[in-house]
């Protein structure tokens, strides 16, 4: 029995959304005790929110900065051994690279930074400081897209041919970001959301989806985006034609992707179909305990989380029983405890191949393809290099 973790966490106070399910996370398997925060963008509301979630008075910190110092003031022993970043996208950079730098552990959300050399300049110190660091690709904690990723890789489906991932929203149809809604009014600013409006926002859940299923690499990209809504200032609709790099004999992969944030109706309407030379899978987030599985010349077969016949990571990473649901608590969850897993084992920048969880190089690769889709979406050649 380990002793459970002290994380701090920087965002995520009063009215804010994902700090919330992060807690939820880190608490699910006991591995985590919340020990401090900064958890708003204003002093008075950061000790606020520190002494509503019981934090002690002393680590109810007014700002990243204030939390950085006084952790590292006390005993080795006291300090937090992680940090969770669960900010606006403009405030990743600078509290992730701080704490990586002072030899902290980091769980930051995606999209991990603004730029490409912010991306290079934290791997860079998350490799030279030899520290665990995750980014929240939160869907690769699903068992069932566990399990889809160890049937590709084990051939199951042959080779890759075809990819269509989706992300459909419909809560920025309007324009939500007048009415003062927080959540939007960040999201639709390119100085606190980055290059990319929708692409950033939930199409990189899709990049990454894809990458961490099949194992491909984007060669070249071919993007449309679009802002509906007048007045929007980043899209708020992507719709791109991917090339796969040569992964084997046969034509390199081909792949689709489309995220909108205005699709009416749509609520967190993420699929992913893979097509292979013999056979296909499909995954949807809403109804993420299913997979379904085509085999040439065979009738469809429809897995199921919790079942015996399941893989290795998928039975590990469930805790119900079949016909209990699982969904995004216990996604995330499987984060936190892989990389709870990760700082017990003594393991440090190459956690994520050996506990199998996204790092700062599937944060980087993220950043990257927001970068070369909005480029892309600019551009009037038809094809841009990744
Ligand atoms: N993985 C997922 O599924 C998922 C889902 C939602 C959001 N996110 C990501 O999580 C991040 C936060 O999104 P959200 O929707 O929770 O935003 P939010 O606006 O609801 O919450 C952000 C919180 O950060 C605080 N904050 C801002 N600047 C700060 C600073 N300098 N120091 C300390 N706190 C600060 C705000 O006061 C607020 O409490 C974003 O990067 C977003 O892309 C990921």
């Amino acid at each position: 029995m380990h002793q459970q973790l002290k994380l701090g966490m920087i965002g995520g106070g009063q009215g804010a959304f994902i700090g919330g399910v992060h807690r939820m996370a880190a608490r699910l398997d006991g591995l985590y005790e919340l020990a401090a925060g900064a958890l708003s963008s204003t002093p008075e509301r950061s000790i606020a929110s520190g002494r509503e979630l019981g934090l002690a008075e002393d680590r109810c910190y007014p700002t990243w900065q204030a939390m950085l110092d006084g952790e590292l003031a006390r005993p080795e022993a006291e300090r937090i051994k992680a940090v969770s970043i669960v900010t606006p996208n403009h405030a990743h950079f600078e509290p992730a690279y701080a704490f990586a730098d002072a030899g902290f552990n980091v769980i930051l959300d995606k999209p991990m930074v603004h730029t490409v050399e912010q991306a290079e300049r934290l791997a860079k110190t998350v490799r030279e400081r030899n520290v665990v660091f995750a980014v929240t690709y939160n869907y690769s904690g699903y068992p069932l897209v566990q399990q889809a990723r160890d049937m590709v890789r084990a051939g199951e489906i042959g080779q890759v041919r075809k990819v269509v991932v989706e992300y459909n929203q419909g809560w920025l149809a309007e324009k939500l970001e007048e009415t003062g809604q927080k959540q939007a009014d960040w999201r639709t600013d390119p100085t606190r959301s980055g290059v990319g409006g929708c692409i950033g926002d939930i199409g990189s859940h899709c990049e990454q989806l894809l990458s961490y299923i099949t194992g491909l690499e984007i060669d070249s990209l071919c993007a449309d985006l679009t802002t509906f809504v007048p007045g929007r200032r980043l899209d708020d609709d992507a719709n791109l034609l991917l090339r796969f790099k040569p992964a084997g004999s046969g034509a390199p992969a081909r792949g689709v992707m489309f995220a909108s944030q205005i699709c009416v109706g749509g609520e967190n309407d993420l699929r992913i179909r893979v097509w292979g030379t013999r056979g296909g899978l499909v995954w949807h987030q809403e109804e993420p305990n299913r997979l379904l599985v085509h085999r040439l010349d065979q009738p469809d077969q429809v897995y199921r989380r919790g079942n015996g016949y399941l893989g290795e990571a998928a039975t590990a990473n469930t805790r119900l029983p079949a016909g209990h649901p699982e969904a995004f608590l216990e996604a995330f969850a499987n984060i936190y405890k892989a990389v709870a897993e990760a700082i017990h084992a003594g393991a440090g920048a190459d956690a994520p191949e050996r506990f199998g969880f996204p790092g700062v190089q599937d944060g980087a690769r993220g950043v990257r393809f927001i970068h070369r889709t909005v480029e892309s979406s600019r551009s009037t050649q038809k094809w841009t290099s990744f």
